[in-house]
This record gives C-alpha cells, structure tokens and sequence, in this order.
C-alpha cells in the first residue's frame, strides 16, 4: 500500500521505494516500513534455492563455451533436462535445514543489468563497467536500446543478451529457456534506463521480449531497482504515477530521475541518475544487507 502518492511535475512524492528521497533508509535498519527492508526481509527466503541453483553447476571441460552456453551450463538445473522440467515446474522445495546452519558459499553477486529503449541507454556500457568491479553481471537490452548501446562499450565480462539470443538458443522442448534461466541466476536485477514503455509494460505484467519476460517471472523475494529515464512531458504524464504505483506493488525500488537538460534538447525532470550513483547505491544496498552466498565480494 502507497503512504503517499506520486505528485509529478517537478517534484516526486512517489511512493514508489525512492532512494533519493529517503537515502538514509538504505543504511538505517531501525526505521521499518521501508520497501528496502521489506524486500529484504523477504529475500532470506531465498537462501536455499541460491544454493540449489549454485550446487548444481555442471562444465563440460571438452570444448571451450560460447558465451551462450557458458551461461546456460552455468544456470541451468541440469544437462539433461527433461520436458517436465520446462513447462511449468514448481519452484525447488526449500530445504528444511535451518538458515543459520547454511554455510555460506563465497562468490560474488550476481547482478542483472537490463536496458530499455531510452536515450540514457548511451550510458549502459559504463554502467556495466562500474558494476563489473565488484560483481558478476549479465547485461539484457531490448531491441530499442540496442539503437543507443555501442556494443563495444560493454565489458566482456558482462555477456550482453538480446531477444535474438531467447529465441535463438531455444530449439525444442527440453531446451533451456533463457529468460527463466536468467531469473533463476541473478540475485537482483536494475533496469536501467527503463523507458516509459517498460514502465507500463512491466506494470501491466506485460511480456513481449527478454526483459519483460524476466521480469514477469520474478522471484520478488528478489530485489528489483528501476531508474527511469524519459522526457519530462513523458514522466509528467499521469501514465507514470500509476505504473509507479504498480511496481512500487511489486516491491520495486525506484532510482529516480534527475533535473537537467535533457538530450532533446529540453530542460526539466526525466534524467536517468548518473550509472555511479546507481552503483553506489545498489552497492550499499547490497554492504548494509549482504546476500547470504557472497560475503566474498
Ligand atoms: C531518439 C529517441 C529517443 C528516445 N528516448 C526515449 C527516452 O529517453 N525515454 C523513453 O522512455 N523513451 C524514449 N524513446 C521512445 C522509446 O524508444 C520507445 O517508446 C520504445 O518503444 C521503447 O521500447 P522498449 O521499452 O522496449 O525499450 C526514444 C525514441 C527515440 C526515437
């Protein structure tokens, strides 16, 4: 439920879990109430089927992988997977050992960097960058974005995925299917930038390609940031509030846009925030409330 509302032009009230207007929230435990912490109160849940996904890693040392395939036989469940284990296969069961008797696996968080279709996309290969340093990161675009990524901006680290390769890897029943595969590896995901479009589709549960097609299949135990980038006529619109309510439902974290004058040309709210603060931010984030498998990092 919103405590407030969103109140657009020029100021955002949003209720939407806005890091810029409660920054202390991010570090404050004591505060309650806060998205942040109910998201990562939820998130311990998680635990063992991080460990499930983690244990169950499987190379085949004979061929080096492509890309691709390295994702997959990192990701995926099994190397013989079988049809009941793509069509609508419950979550794995969590097990009954208790949290405290986990041990901790170290490694570093896995973290999936998604663009949309705004002009702010120019940025997403120093985004990248940033969060390479610290993290394991896998990079979606959707089709619009790609008009603004120059793909040799992104890292090798980070393997950018794009629509083609959903549907390109994906030949028959028993294949692995990479949107699932991705939300199955990450650990928490930032879109950023996200478009207007994106906004509305994810708010809608729309999901007509990669990115929206993960984040239909969220696990929201998992975090989830957005750091919305568009013209301030677009972000003023009243369509902007409403989403923001929806995935501020969703236990959604907003980034919210910046002032200034904007690539059109115009002057005004819509920015997408700087890929350091974005950075910054998910990596306090993540310092304050450290995953339970990657005290490593
Ligand atoms: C040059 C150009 C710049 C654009 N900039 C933005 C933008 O900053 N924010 C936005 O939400 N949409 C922007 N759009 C519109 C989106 O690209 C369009 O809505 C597209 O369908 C978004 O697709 P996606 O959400 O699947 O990435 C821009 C379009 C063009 C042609």
């Amino acid at each position: 439920m919103l405590a407030n509302k969103c109140c657009l032009g020029g100021q955002i009230g949003s209720g939407v879990n806005d890091v810029r207007e409660k920054p202390n929230e991010l570090v404050d435990e004591g505060n309650g109430g806060d998205g942040l912490h109910q998201i990562w109160g939820k998130w311990s849940r998680s635990v063992s089927m991080i460990l499930e996904t983690v244990s169950s890693v499987s190379v085949n040392q004979d061929a080096p992988p492509s890309p691709l395939e390295y994702f997959f036989l990192l990701s995926c469940p099994s190397p013989s997977w079988s049809s009941d284990n793509v069509i609508a296969q419950p979550e794995p069961v969590t097990s009954n050992v208790e949290p405290s008797k986990i041990e901790p696996i170290h490694r570093k968080p896995r973290i999936l960097l998604a663009a949309s279709g705004s002009v702010a996309a120019i940025k997403f290969g120093h985004l990248c960058k940033c969060f390479c340093e610290w993290a394991e990161v896998r990079a979606v675009a959707t089709k619009s974005a790609l008009h603004f990524i120059d793909k040799v901006t992104i890292p090798e680290d980070a393997i950018l995925f794009t629509d083609e390769d959903e549907w390109s890897h994906w030949g028959k029943i028993g294949d692995c299917v990479l949107h699932i595969e991705m939300r199955r590896w990450a650990d928490i995901m930032i879109i950023a930038p996200l478009s207007a479009n994106t906004l509305g589709k994810i708010a809608g549960g729309l999901c007509d390609n990669l990115l929206t097609s993960i984040v239909r299949a969220w696990d929201y135990s998992k975090p989830v940031f957005v750091a919305p980038a568009m013209n301030t006529f677009m972000w003023n619109n009243p369509f902007t509030e409403k989403h923001l309510m929806s995935i501020d439902e969703l236990g959604m974290t907003l980034i919210p846009p910046v002032t200034k004058r904007l690539a059109c040309g115009d002057y005004g709210n819509g920015a997408m925030a700087e890929p350091s603060l974005i950075n910054r931010t998910i990596r306090l984030f993540l310092e304050k409330h450290p995953l339970p498998d990657s005290s490593n990092w």
